[in-house]
C-alpha cells in the first residue's frame, strides 16, 4: 500500500516537474461578465468602451477582418442608434444604445455615430479616375482598416511576430474573454529582448509589448481609466464582435423553453383526461 501511494506520489511530482518546464500559463482568473449567465446579455455601454479601447490602442497592430463599420450601428450593435420620443415634450430625439423601451431602430446608413467612426479612418482604395491606389475617409460599408498590408509587414513590424486577427479571438482561444482580460493584465515585468514575461501565455514569453497604460483611453462615461478596466472592456467587446448574436440566441432559448414547458403541461392534462375513466 505505502509503495503504491509512494509511486502515485512520484508520478505527481514528476508530472508536475514537466508541467512547469514546460511553462504552464496560469489559469484565466474568471471575471463576471454579464454575458456569462445562460440570460445575460451584453452591456452595451461596456463594449462601446471597448470599442474605444480596441479602436485606440490595439488596432495599431490587430486586424479585424471579419468586421465592418457598419456592423457596430446594426441591432444589437454597441453603436446601434433608436429614435426615442421624450414623453413631456414629445419631440423626437436620436440616442446610441437600446432605450429600457420603446424605441425605434435607426437604420445604419442614417446612424451618424458609425458614420463618424467610418469616416476618422483612411482607407487605401483605387481611385476610380486614375486607377492608383489612393487614400480616402472610410465608408460605413468599408470592413476594419488593416494595420498592416499583409503578414510580411506586421512581422516586420514586431519583432518577427504575428499579431492575430482579433474577429474571432474569443473563440479561438481557451478560456475566452477571461483569458484575453488575464492575459492583458498578465504582465509580470520579466523582459527578455523583445519578449516579455507574461503569467497567462502558454510558455510564459509574450512578443506582444504591454498594450495598456492607465490613463491612455478616456472614457466619456466617467468609468474608471485603469489598466484592469481596459482590459475588462477590451475583451467584453471583442466577445461581442465573435459573437455578435448571442443575445438573440439566449431570446429565442426562453421562448423554445417556455413552448416546451406550456407543451409538457398540455400533454399531462391531455393524459389526465383520456384516462380519466380508466383504472391503471
Ligand atoms: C505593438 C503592437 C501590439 C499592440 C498595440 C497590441 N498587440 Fe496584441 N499582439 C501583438 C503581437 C506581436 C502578438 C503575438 C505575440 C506572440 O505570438 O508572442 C500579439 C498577440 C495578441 C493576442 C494573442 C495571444 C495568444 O493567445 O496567442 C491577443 C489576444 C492580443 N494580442 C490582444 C491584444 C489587445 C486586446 C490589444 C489592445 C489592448 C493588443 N493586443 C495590442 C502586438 C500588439
Amino acid at each position: 500500500m505505502l509503495r503504491a501511494l509512494s509511486v502515485v506520489a512520484a508520478i505527481g511530482i514528476g508530472a508536475l516537474g514537466v508541467a512547469f518546464a514546460a511553462g504552464e500559463a496560469e489559469h484565466p482568473h474568471n471575471y463576471p461578465y454579464s454575458f456569462d449567465s445562460p440570460v445575460g446579455g451584453y452591456d452595451m455601454a461596456q463594449v462601446q468602451r471597448g470599442f474605444q479601447v480596441y479602436n485606440q490602442v490595439c488596432a495599431a497592430c490587430h486586424g479585424m477582418d471579419h468586421l465592418a463599420y457598419r456592423h457596430l450601428g446594426e441591432e444589437g450593435g454597441p453603436f446601434a442608434a433608436y429614435n426615442v420620443r421624450d414623453h413631456e415634450t414629445g419631440e423626437e430625439k436620436m440616442q446610441v444604445g437600446r432605450p429600457e423601451h420603446g424605441g425605434l431602430f435607426v437604420d445604419v446608413v442614417d446612424n451618424p455615430w458609425v458614420r463618424s467612426i467610418a469616416e476618422s479612418h483612411t482607407i487605401s482604395d483605387v481611385d476610380p479616375n486614375s486607377g492608383q491606389l489612393t487614400d480616402r475617409p472610410g465608408r460605413i460599408s468599408d470592413h476594419f482598416r488593416r494595420p498592416f498590408p499583409n503578414e510580411i509587414a506586421a512581422r516586420a513590424s514586431n519583432g518577427g511576430a504575428y499579431p492575430p486577427d482579433l474577429s474571432v479571438i474569443t473563440s479561438a482561444r481557451h478560456g475566452g474573454a477571461d483569458y484575453i482580460r488575464s492575459l492583458l493584465v498578465g504582465y509580470d515585468g520579466h523582459n527578455e529582448g523583445a519578449l516579455y514575461g507574461n503569467l497567462y501565455f502558454p510558455g510564459g514569453m509574450i512578443a506582444m509589448p504591454p498594450p495598456l497604460v492607465e490613463g491612455a483611453v478616456s472614457y466619456a462615461d466617467g468609468t474608471a481609466t485603469t489598466v484592469e478596466q481596459y482590459a475588462t472592456d477590451v475583451s467584453a467587446y471583442l466577445q461581442w464582435a465573435a459573437d455578435p448574436h448571442m443575445e438573440q440566441r439566449k431570446r429565442t432559448g426562453i421562448v423554445v423553453l417556455a413552448f416546451l414547458i406550456a407543451l409538457a403541461g398540455l400533454m399531462w392534462l391531455a393524459y389526465k383526461t383520456i384516462w380519466r375513466t380508466e383504472a391503471h
